[in-house]
Protein backbone atom coordinates (compact mmCIF):
# COMPACT_ATOMS: atom_id res chain seq x y z
CA UNK A 1 0.00 0.00 0.00
CA UNK A 2 1.68 3.35 -0.80
CA UNK A 3 1.83 5.89 1.98
CA UNK A 4 -0.17 8.88 0.22
CA UNK A 5 -2.79 6.30 -1.55
CA UNK A 6 -6.49 8.04 -0.86
CA UNK A 7 -8.06 6.44 1.89
CA UNK A 8 -11.32 5.50 0.67
CA UNK A 9 -14.35 7.34 2.05
CA UNK A 10 -15.72 4.87 4.59
CA UNK A 11 -12.12 3.53 5.89
CA UNK A 12 -9.43 4.82 8.32
CA UNK A 13 -5.75 3.80 8.18
CA UNK A 14 -4.19 3.08 11.37
CA UNK A 15 -1.55 1.39 12.93
CA UNK A 16 0.08 0.85 15.88
CA UNK A 17 3.75 2.23 16.40
CA UNK A 18 6.18 4.04 18.89
CA UNK A 19 6.16 7.63 18.56
CA UNK A 20 9.09 8.89 19.30
CA UNK A 21 9.08 11.99 22.60
CA UNK A 22 10.68 15.53 21.32
CA UNK A 23 14.32 14.94 22.60
CA UNK A 24 14.20 11.65 20.57
CA UNK A 25 12.91 13.11 17.41
CA UNK A 26 15.43 15.71 17.88
CA UNK A 27 18.20 13.40 18.38
CA UNK A 28 17.30 11.10 15.62
CA UNK A 29 16.96 14.18 13.08
CA UNK A 30 20.35 15.52 14.01
CA UNK A 31 22.02 12.40 13.65
CA UNK A 32 20.31 11.44 10.34
CA UNK A 33 20.41 14.69 8.67
CA UNK A 34 23.73 13.71 6.18
CA UNK A 35 22.48 10.56 5.15
CA UNK A 36 18.93 12.29 4.60
CA UNK A 37 20.98 15.05 2.24
CA UNK A 38 22.73 12.38 0.82
CA UNK A 39 19.99 9.78 -0.61
CA UNK A 40 18.39 12.81 -2.42
CA UNK A 41 15.37 11.74 -1.26
CA UNK A 42 12.06 13.55 0.13
CA UNK A 43 12.22 13.94 3.87
CA UNK A 44 9.95 13.03 6.49
CA UNK A 45 8.90 15.77 8.20
CA UNK A 46 10.46 15.83 11.84
CA UNK A 47 7.11 15.55 13.44
CA UNK A 48 6.15 12.45 11.68
CA UNK A 49 9.40 10.22 12.06
CA UNK A 50 8.01 7.01 14.01
CA UNK A 51 8.62 3.35 13.94
CA UNK A 52 5.57 0.90 12.91
CA UNK A 53 5.11 -2.00 15.18
CA UNK A 54 1.69 -3.08 13.38
CA UNK A 55 0.12 -1.90 10.18
CA UNK A 56 -3.40 -2.67 10.37
CA UNK A 57 -4.34 -0.70 6.70
CA UNK A 58 -7.82 0.82 5.68
CA UNK A 59 -9.83 -0.46 8.05
CA UNK A 60 -14.13 0.24 8.89
CA UNK A 61 -14.55 2.89 11.93
CA UNK A 62 -15.97 0.16 13.90
CA UNK A 63 -13.17 -1.85 13.61
CA UNK A 64 -10.45 1.21 15.10
CA UNK A 65 -12.27 1.24 18.55
CA UNK A 66 -11.72 -3.11 18.40
CA UNK A 67 -8.12 -2.16 17.69
CA UNK A 68 -8.03 -0.12 20.92
CA UNK A 69 -9.10 -2.62 22.86
CA UNK A 70 -6.39 -4.99 22.78
CA UNK A 71 -3.84 -2.49 24.31
CA UNK A 72 -2.56 -2.29 26.55
CA UNK A 73 0.52 -4.70 25.95
CA UNK A 74 2.93 -4.33 28.71
CA UNK A 75 5.95 -6.15 27.60
CA UNK A 76 7.93 -2.95 29.87
CA UNK A 77 9.89 0.11 29.09
CA UNK A 78 13.18 -0.56 26.91
CA UNK A 79 15.60 0.94 24.98
CA UNK A 80 15.91 0.95 21.37
CA UNK A 81 19.03 1.46 20.15
CA UNK A 82 19.04 3.05 16.18
CA UNK A 83 22.46 2.62 14.90
CA UNK A 84 21.78 1.23 11.18
CA UNK A 85 20.70 3.14 7.94
CA UNK A 86 20.25 2.23 5.05
CA UNK A 87 18.10 2.27 1.60
CA UNK A 88 15.84 -0.61 0.61
CA UNK A 89 16.35 -0.88 -3.33
CA UNK A 90 12.04 -2.15 -3.92
CA UNK A 91 10.67 0.84 -1.73
CA UNK A 92 13.34 3.53 -2.12
CA UNK A 93 13.17 4.17 1.74
CA UNK A 94 15.71 5.48 3.53
CA UNK A 95 15.68 4.23 7.05
CA UNK A 96 17.15 4.13 10.46
CA UNK A 97 16.95 0.39 12.76
CA UNK A 98 18.06 -1.47 15.58
CA UNK A 99 20.96 -3.40 14.18
CA UNK A 100 19.84 -5.91 16.84
CA UNK A 101 16.28 -5.06 17.84
CA UNK A 102 15.60 -5.62 21.55
CA UNK A 103 13.68 -8.65 22.63
CA UNK A 104 10.88 -6.61 24.07
CA UNK A 105 9.99 -5.12 20.35
CA UNK A 106 9.94 -8.36 18.94
CA UNK A 107 7.12 -9.43 21.96
CA UNK A 108 5.64 -6.08 21.94
CA UNK A 109 4.71 -7.09 18.11
CA UNK A 110 3.90 -10.60 18.43
CA UNK A 111 1.85 -9.74 21.16
CA UNK A 112 -0.03 -7.41 19.48
CA UNK A 113 -0.70 -9.26 16.51
CA UNK A 114 -1.75 -12.71 18.67
CA UNK A 115 -4.29 -10.40 19.87
CA UNK A 116 -5.37 -8.75 17.12
CA UNK A 117 -5.85 -11.60 15.08
CA UNK A 118 -8.12 -13.13 18.08
CA UNK A 119 -10.25 -10.25 17.05
CA UNK A 120 -10.50 -10.96 13.56
CA UNK A 121 -7.68 -8.76 11.97
CA UNK A 122 -5.49 -10.40 9.42
CA UNK A 123 -1.68 -10.60 10.47
CA UNK A 124 1.14 -8.98 8.01
CA UNK A 125 2.29 -11.56 5.80
CA UNK A 126 5.91 -9.71 5.59
CA UNK A 127 8.57 -10.23 7.92
CA UNK A 128 8.73 -7.68 10.63
CA UNK A 129 11.30 -4.88 9.72
CA UNK A 130 11.38 -1.96 12.48
CA UNK A 131 12.22 0.87 10.88
CA UNK A 132 11.85 4.81 11.02
CA UNK A 133 11.68 5.86 7.85
CA UNK A 134 13.90 9.03 7.29
CA UNK A 135 13.00 10.01 3.01
CA UNK A 136 11.43 8.11 0.54
CA UNK A 137 12.68 8.04 -3.44
CA UNK A 138 16.18 7.57 -1.80
CA UNK A 139 19.19 7.02 -3.63
CA UNK A 140 21.27 4.60 -2.50
CA UNK A 141 23.86 5.86 0.15
CA UNK A 142 27.20 5.02 1.63
CA UNK A 143 26.73 7.07 4.67
CA UNK A 144 27.32 6.07 8.89
CA UNK A 145 25.43 7.83 11.66
CA UNK A 146 25.97 7.90 15.00
CA UNK A 147 23.37 5.78 17.18
CA UNK A 148 20.35 7.42 19.17
CA UNK A 149 19.20 5.49 21.87
CA UNK A 150 15.25 5.97 22.08
CA UNK A 151 13.26 5.07 25.76
CA UNK A 152 10.72 3.64 24.79
CA UNK A 153 7.92 4.06 27.34
CA UNK A 154 4.67 4.00 25.43
CA UNK A 155 2.78 2.10 22.37
CA UNK A 156 0.06 4.49 20.41
CA UNK A 157 -2.13 3.96 18.13
CA UNK A 158 -1.98 6.13 14.92
CA UNK A 159 -4.15 7.47 12.32
CA UNK A 160 -2.67 8.39 8.62
CA UNK A 161 -4.60 10.84 7.04
CA UNK A 162 -3.59 12.01 3.25
CA UNK A 163 -5.12 14.69 0.66
CA UNK A 164 -3.10 12.19 -1.95
CA UNK A 165 0.32 14.16 -2.00
CA UNK A 166 1.13 14.96 1.46
CA UNK A 167 0.49 12.33 4.94
CA UNK A 168 -0.35 13.60 8.23
CA UNK A 169 -0.90 11.21 11.42
CA UNK A 170 -2.84 11.86 14.60
CA UNK A 171 -1.88 10.38 17.23
CA UNK A 172 -5.58 8.80 18.57
CA UNK A 173 -4.17 6.84 22.25
CA UNK A 174 -1.45 6.09 24.21
CA UNK A 175 -0.58 3.03 26.56
CA UNK A 176 2.57 2.75 28.56
CA UNK A 177 4.62 -0.02 28.36
P1 LIG B 1 6.99 2.72 5.80
O1 LIG B 1 7.33 4.06 6.36
O2 LIG B 1 8.13 1.79 5.75
O3 LIG B 1 6.26 2.82 4.49
C1 LIG B 1 2.12 4.46 7.95
O4 LIG B 1 1.95 4.25 6.60
C2 LIG B 1 3.17 3.57 8.52
O5 LIG B 1 2.82 2.18 8.35
C3 LIG B 1 4.54 3.71 7.90
O6 LIG B 1 5.48 3.67 8.95
C4 LIG B 1 4.66 2.52 6.99
O7 LIG B 1 5.96 2.05 6.84
C5 LIG B 1 3.90 1.50 7.78
N1 LIG B 1 3.47 0.35 6.99
C6 LIG B 1 3.69 -0.94 7.31
N2 LIG B 1 3.13 -1.76 6.41
C7 LIG B 1 2.56 -0.98 5.49
C8 LIG B 1 1.83 -1.23 4.32
N3 LIG B 1 1.55 -2.47 3.89
N4 LIG B 1 1.43 -0.16 3.63
C9 LIG B 1 1.69 1.10 4.04
N5 LIG B 1 2.34 1.39 5.13
C10 LIG B 1 2.79 0.38 5.87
Amino acid sequence: MNETAEVPPDRRRVFFALWPDDATRSAISRATRGAVQACSGRPIAKDRLHLTVAFLGNVAPARVELARSVAPIQVGAFDLTLDAVGVWPESRILWFAPMAPPDALGELEATLWDRLVEHGFHAAERIYRPHVTLARRARPIEEEVAPVVWPVRDLALVESFTDGRNVHYEVLERWPL
